[in-house]
């Protein structure tokens, strides 16, 4: 099926309004999850509406927060969202750090206490967008091996970055760290299918092709990866007051309390550190001089961090974004959820 992206807004919202959220909140989810779709990241876009449907009409969102600003620092400051919609909250985390960047050259702002919030590439580009550097980067729920172990410890805790250019292009650079997505393990398993020895491991911690036999997901390039997801754990949790690893709360177990999960911007305000046309238009000579490279056996062209989903957006606006046929029936339909996803475990088993 395929739809506008006005069409799609439109669905998402009704249907988080339906489920119990105020027009504002499902106004600000609805367009992170079309920003994702649009680009491609189907993984957070329409295919999460009924599951924060079932959230929110369950209560473990909570429909009318009292968001807590409290600036710490010149530059630093913590948002509490007292369990409200990720998406909402963290986008005026990210709108409130934007503004103390422009009168301050940096801000470090803590998101607590707020439910999954989607695709991060959405938050950095705000920034980007208006001449800023970001980085936002969040916890998520354990289902990774910690490098060399065999039980889940931490989340696939993404990291996203983003810097303007002096044309139109945005470099969005924005990656959970694992090697791949739990959703790709679950669309292998559909269709009987199995996966590259590099994605996930057994229960006793050995890589596995059985798309049946994943016990966790592996952290991206092994020590690396792991490192990296542990200093999003740390700066996203432990950081600002709020649980770690392990400890951090499943997507599915209980959809009737709140998550409490952290979010964390820092946006740079070039201003402060060069001229900034010079250095829009050293980002944009960068691209440039990628974009003029002879691609490699394989490929047609070197892209830059967010180049193809930008490509993908561009033929979406001709095509219609493109939607799994239940979603849209979903969509479409009376009803708010079904039931699925209470008590589940950490794969939505
Ligand atoms: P991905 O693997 O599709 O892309 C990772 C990065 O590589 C992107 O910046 C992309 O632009 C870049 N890229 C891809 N192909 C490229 C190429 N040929 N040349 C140059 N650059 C290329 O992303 P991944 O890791 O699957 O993450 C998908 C989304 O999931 C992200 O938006 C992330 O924020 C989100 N996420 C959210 C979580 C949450 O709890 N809120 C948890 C985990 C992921």
């Amino acid at each position: 099926m395929r739809v506008s992206k006005d069409e799609l807004f439109q669905l998402m919202k009704t249907k988080l309004a339906k489920a119990g959220l105020t027009e504002e909140a499902a106004d600000a989810v609805s367009d992170v999850l079309t920003f994702a779709d649009h680009r491609g990241i189907h993984s957070h876009g329409a295919v999460r509406v009924e599951y924060y449907a079932e959230r929110i009409a369950k209560g473990g969102i909570t429909n009318n927060p009292e968001f807590k600003f409290e600036k710490t620092g010149p530059s630093t400051a913590l948002l509490d969202g007292d369990n409200g919609v990720g998406h909402q909250v963290a986008k005026l985390g990210m709108d409130k750090a934007i503004e103390m960047a422009k009168e301050n050259g940096v801000a470090v702002v803590g998101v607590t206490n707020i439910s999954h919030s989607g695709a991060l590439g959405y938050f950095v580009e705000k920034a980007a967008e208006q001449d800023m550097v970001a980085l936002s980067m969040c916890q998520s729920d354990p289902m990774v091996v910690p490098f060399g172990g065999t039980e889940p410890y931490f989340g696939t805790n993404p990291i996203a970055f983003a810097a303007p250019t002096n044309d139109e292009r945005i470099i969005t650079f924005d990656m959970a760290t694992t090697v791949q997505a739990w959703g790709k393990v679950l669309d292998a398993r559909s269709k009987g299918q199995d996966i590259p020895d590099t994605w996930a491991v057994n229960a006793k911690g050995e890589p596995t092709t059985n798309s049946r036999d994943v016990h966790a997901l592996v952290p991206v390039a092994g020590p690396k990866g792991y490192g990296l997801m542990m200093m999003v754990d740390i700066l996203s949790g432990s950081l600002l007051g709020l649980p770690h690893g392990v400890h951090v709360s499943s997507m599915y177990k209980d959809l009737t309390a709140g998550r409490q999960l952290g979010q964390l911007h820092v946006v740079i305000n070039p201003a402060y550190f060069t001229d900034v046309t010079a250095f829009k238009k050293q980002l944009s000579t960068m691209l440039d001089e990628l974009k003029e490279q002879s691609p490699a056996p394989g490929f047609s062209e070197v892209n830059f961090p967010g180049e193809r989903g930008k490509q993908r957006a561009e033929k979406y606006d001709e095509d219609g974004i493109e939607i799994v046929d239940d979603i849209y029936d979903y969509l479409v339909s009376d009803n708010i959820h079904f039931d699925r996803y209470h008590g589940k475990n950490r794969f939505a088993e």
